[in-house]
C-alpha cells in the first residue's frame, strides 16, 4: 500500500498515529542535525522531519540526498510540531520519518513548483504536466470539474439526455474555417471536424430524443485569442417542441443554479437587451454591464456647427468617465494616444472637462459654447468632475472604439470586479451580417437559425433588418453562450441557404441529409451552447481560457509540450495519396 492517507489530511486528531505517505518533495531544508521535507500530492503538503538523535544514521543521509520533486513514500509517525503554521491545513503536526522509499528520481524542474512560479508562459508549457502540479493550475482543473459535474447533474435532472455525436463528419459551418482529415479509405476525400454538434443535434430532435445535452469538444480554425482556442468544450444542448422563451427559461435556471452552488451568488432575473439597444448603448453586442458608462449619441447636439469633423461623421457618440475631469493634460493626451493606437483606430478624440462648478472647459471650445456642452453632458449622464470623451466617424467603426475605451477605463478605475456577476440576455440578433469585402450577407449566428416570425418577407428587400429569434448569453461583458430556434421547415431551410449564396447544387451535396429529415415530421426546435471553457474562467474570475484548459495551445495554435501540428512522413502521405506543395 502506497498510502494510509493523503498529504493533506492529518492533523493534530492523528498525534502518535503511525502513517504511510507517498508524494513529491516540494522543499527540503537540512541544518545538518535536522532534516526538514515538505512532501507534496494533490492534496496538499506535509512536513517531514528526520532529526539525528531520533533517526538512524543512513535515514538522515538518504534524506540528506532527496532534491525536489523526488517522488517518495514514507512512513513514520505524527507529532505535534513545535513551531505550528496557523495556514497550512496540516499546520499543526509533522511526521517523525522512520522509513524512506524512493519511488522516483527527479532532474531539477526547469521553474519552480510554488504558486508564484519563475517561469515564464512558453517554459511552462512546454512542461505543462508540472505547471499542473502547481496548485493555481491544479485549482484551476479542479474548479472546471466541479462546474461541468454540477452542469451534469442539473441537465440530467432535469431530463437532458447525454448523447455523443460523431467528431469525423462533415462540414458544419458556424463562420470559422474547419480542421480537415484525410480519408485513407476514400482517397481524396476529407473528414471535416465539428465547428459544433449542430446539425447532429437537430437530427436527434428528429429522433424524438426531446432533450438533448453534451460536453463536447469543438473545432475552429480561426485566429487566437485569450477567449478563444481551436479546439475548446461546449455544453451544447437541444428542446423539442420550445419556443425562444423556453430555451431562455431553462439555461438561465441552469445558469442560475451555477451562480448559487460555485460561487455562492444569487442572481435576479437576468435582464434582456436587444441587440439593436446593446450596439447602441455599449457599441458591443456583449455589454458588460457591471457598470455604467452607457454611450450618449451625440448628431443631434453635437453636428451642424462649425466643427466640420463631426458634421462629416455617421455617427458622433461619448462616454463620460466618472472623476476624469480631474485628469491633466499629459493624462488626456495619452488616452488620445490610446484611442489611437493601430489596434482601436481612432483617429481622434474631443473631449470635454464636466468641472466641480458646472461650468465646460472642452478641446473644441471654438466651435461649441457652454449651452452646447451642457447637452453632451446631459445626453452622456456626465455629473461634475467627468470627463466626457467623444469619437465619431462611421458608425460600425466607431462603437466598435467607444467600447473598446469604454472596458479599458473601467479596468483602470477597477470597476470590472471578478467577484461581482452581471449575466444578461442579448436578443433579436439579425438574422444575416453583410460582409464588407465581399459585398455578401452570411448568416450571423448559423444558417440554421429561423428569422422572426412574419420577417421572411424582409428577407429581399431589406435583407439587413431581419430579425432572428437567436439570443446570447453574456456573463460580465463575455459572451458565454448563443443559440437560436431553428428552421424545422424544408422551404423556409432553402430559402435561407439560396439567400446565402448556396446554389440548389451546394445545399444538397452539404446540408442534403438535413433537408431529407425535416421531410419527416421535424417538431419546432432550438437551443444553445455555452463556452465551458469561458464560462469556468469567468466564474473563476478570469478571462484567459488557457488557464482553465489541461493541455492548451500557443497563440499560434501549436501545443509546444508534445510538437503539434507536425510534419508527417512520406510513406503516410503515400498512403493517403497526398502530395504536398509547399511554397517556401
Ligand atoms: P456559437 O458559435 O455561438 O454557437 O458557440 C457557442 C459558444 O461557444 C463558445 N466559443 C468558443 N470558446 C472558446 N474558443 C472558441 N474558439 C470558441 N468559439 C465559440 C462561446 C460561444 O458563445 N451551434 C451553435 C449553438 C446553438 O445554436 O445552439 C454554436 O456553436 O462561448
Amino acid at each position: 500500500m502506497y498510502r494510509t492517507h493523503s498529504c493533506g489530511a492529518l492533523n493534530a486528531s492523528d498525534i502518535n498515529k503511525e502513517v504511510t505517505l507517498s508524494g513529491w518533495v516540494q522543499k527540503s531544508r537540512d541544518k545538518g542535525f535536522m532534516i526538514w521535507i515538505d512532501l507534496r500530492d494533490r492534496y496538499g503538503l506535509t512536513q517531514l522531519i528526520f532529526d539525528e538523535e531520533r533517526s538512524a544514521a543512513d535515514l538522515m543521509e538518504r534524506a540528506k540526498k532527496l532534491g525536489r520533486e523526488f517522488v517518495i513514500q514514507i512512513t513514520g509517525t505524527v507529532i505535534e510540531r513545535q513551531s505550528k503554521n496557523p495556514n497550512m491545513k496540516t499546520g499543526e503536526i509533522e511526521v517523525l520519518v522512520s522509513k524512506l522509499t524512493l519511488l522516483n528520481e527527479s532532474k531539477t524542474p526547469p521553474f519552480t513548483i510554488e504558486d508564484t512560479t519563475d517561469g515564464g508562459e512558453d517554459l511552462r508549457m512546454k512542461y505543462r504536466y508540472l505547471d499542473i502540479r502547481r496548485n493555481p493550475v491544479k485549482e484551476n482543473l479542479l474548479f472546471r470539474h466541479k462546474v461541468s459535474m454540477e452542469v451534469r447533474k442539473y441537465l440530467s435532472d432535469d431530463g437532458f439526455v447525454d448523447v455523443e455525436t460523431p467528431y469525423l463528419i462533415k462540414s458544419t459551418p458556424e463562420g470559422a474555417r474547419d480542421f480537415l482529415v484525410p480519408s485513407r479509405m476514400n482517397q481524396g476525400q476529407f473528414y471535416a471536424l465539428p465547428q459544433s454538434p449542430q446539425t447532429f443535434k437537430q437530427l436527434l430532435m428528429i429522433g424524438g430524443l426531446d432533450k438533448y445535452f453534451q460536453i463536447v469538444k469543438c473545432f475552429r480554425d480561426e485566429d487566437l485569442r485569450a477567449d478563444r482556442q481551436p479546439e475548446f468544450t461546449q455544453i451544447d444542448c437541444e428542446m423539442a417542441f420550445v419556443e425562444q422563451e423556453d430555451i431562455l427559461n431553462t439555461f438561465e435556471g441552469l445558469t442560475r443554479h451555477l451562480l448559487k452552488e460555485i460561487k455562492g451568488v444569487d442572481v435576479a432575473e437576468f435582464p434582456r437587451m436587444q441587440y439593436d439597444d446593446a450596439m447602441k448603448l455599449y457599441g458591443n453586442d456583449k455589454p458588460d454591464i457591471r457598470f455604467g458608462m452607457q454611450f450618449g449619441e451625440l448628431n443631434s447636439v453635437a453636428q451642424h456647427k462649425e466643427f466640420g469633423v463631426f458634421n462629416t461623421a455617421e455617427l458622433v457618440v461619448g462616454i463620460a468617465i466618472p472623476g476624469g475631469a480631474s485628469y491633466t493634460r499629459k493624462e488626456i493626451d495619452k488616452l488620445v494616444d490610446w484611442v489611437r493606437r493601430p489596434q482601436v483606430g481612432a483617429l481622434g478624440m474631443v473631449y470635454v472637462k464636466c468641472n466641480e462648478d458646472g461650468s465646460y472647459k472642452s478641446s473644441v471650445d471654438k466651435f461649441y459654447d457652454q449651452n452646447d456642452l451642457e447637452k453632451w453632458a446631459e445626453v452622456t449622464g456626465a455629473k461634475p468632475g467627468d470627463l466626457i470623451c467623444v469619437l465619431s466617424g462611421d458608425i460600425n467603426k466607431v462603437r466598435a472604439q467607444l467600447s473598446a475605451l469604454r472596458m479599458e477605463m473601467a479596468e483602470r478605475l477597477g470597476l470590472r470586479n471578478p467577484d461581482e456577476f452581471a449575466p444578461l440576455w442579448v436578443v433579436d440578433f439579425p438574422l444575416l451580417e453583410l460582409d464588407e469585402e465581399t459585398g455578401h450577407y452570411h448568416a450571423m449566428h448559423h444558417p440554421f437559425t429561423s428569422p422572426k416570425p412574419g420577417q421572411l418577407a424582409l428577407l429581399d428587400s431589406k435583407p439587413g433588418e431581419v430579425k432572428a429569434n437567436a439570443y446570447d448569453l453574456v456573463l460580465n461583458g463575455n459572451e458565454i453562450g448563443g443559440g437560436s430556434i431553428r428552421i424545422h421547415d424544408k422551404e423556409i431551410q432553402a430559402i435561407m441557404l439560396k439567400k446565402l449564396g448556396f446554389s440548389d447544387e451546394e445545399a444538397k451535396a452539404q446540408f442534403g441529409f438535413l433537408m431529407d429529415a425535416f421531410e419527416y415530421g421535424a417538431p419546432p426546435h432550438g437551443g444553445i451552447a455555452f463556452g465551458l471553457d469561458r464560462l469556468v474562467s469567468i466564474l473563476g474570475g478570469q478571462e484567459t481560457i488557457r488557464d482553465f484548459i489541461a493541455f492548451p495551445k500557443n497563440n499560434s495554435g501549436r501545443d509546444v509540450m508534445i510538437d503539434s501540428p507536425a510534419t508527417i512522413d512520406d510513406e503516410q502521405l503515400k498512403e493517403l495519396n497526398i502530395k504536398l506543395d509547399i511554397q517556401e
